[in-house]
């Protein structure tokens, strides 16, 4: 059993694709590309910009990548930003999350997030899915400016608790994140829910798990 759990936000406990899944209709037939184009090049922007040494929030690269993506599927209606947006700050909790942080909890974990995600969009995040009480910290990438994988994002979570990697579990369903952690030096728990195709052979994850609920039934 581990001290320390801590949690990647965006696809692993809160649904991106649930924004678009509330106004599926209103959006149309590429309502489902739209919405994978949108997180493609959310994480894009990160990637790039660290590169190149710059930073900008996460809510301002979750707009720039929302308004890439409504200019390549013009078929959906523009007038859906606000909405669109509005939804991605109250996302879906996955059915399995609460259950799962709750449990670690009982178990005496600690419990935190580390995310790109600005603060004010998890805050929203967390409030609008009711897991407020369950975590001892939400880490953000703001606090040092530059994006996943970078080690100096891991190391707020060893910062933080005053921890080594080896006493933390890190848990991901984002395969590039899991890289990152395990090179940092994290246990880490890969959250593969669609059956995914290994990737990353050189900074393999501890465990591969099928869902959140898996992480109280395995360890
Ligand atoms: C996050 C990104 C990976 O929450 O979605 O950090």
């Amino acid at each position: 059993m581990l001290s320390t759990y801590v949690f990647d936000a965006y696809g692993t406990l809160f649904d991106v694709h649930a924004a678009i899944g509330r106004h599926r209709g209103a959006a149309g037939a590429d309502a489902d590309n739209l919405s994978q184009l949108w997180r493609t090049k959310q994480l894009e922007y990160t990637w790039t910009l660290t590169l190149a040494g710059h930073y900008f929030d996460f809510w301002t690269l979750t707009e720039r990548a929302l308004d890439y993506a409504l200019e390549r599927f013009p078929s959906v209606d523009r007038s859906l930003r606000a909405t669109l947006l509005d939804a991605y700050r109250k996302l879906d909790a996955y059915s399995d999350a609460r259950e799962t942080l709750a449990g670690l909890k009982a178990r005496g974990a600690r419990l935190a997030i580390l995310s790109n995600g600005s603060p004010g969009m998890l805050a929203s995040a967390i409030a609008a899915a009711g897991l407020e009480t369950l975590f001892d910290a939400v880490l953000s990438v703001d606090a040092v400016q530059v994006y996943k994988p970078r080690s100096e994002v891991y190391a707020l979570v060893t910062n933080n608790f005053g921890v080594k990697p080896r006493e933390v579990g890190f848990v991901s369903s984002n395969r590039w994140d899991i890289m990152g952690a395990t090179n940092f030096g994290f246990r880490t728990f890969w959250i593969n829910r669609s059956e995914l195709p290994e990737e990353y052979e050189s900074f393999p994850p501890e465990q591969r798990l099928a869902g959140l609920a898996d992480l109280l039934t395995q360890n």
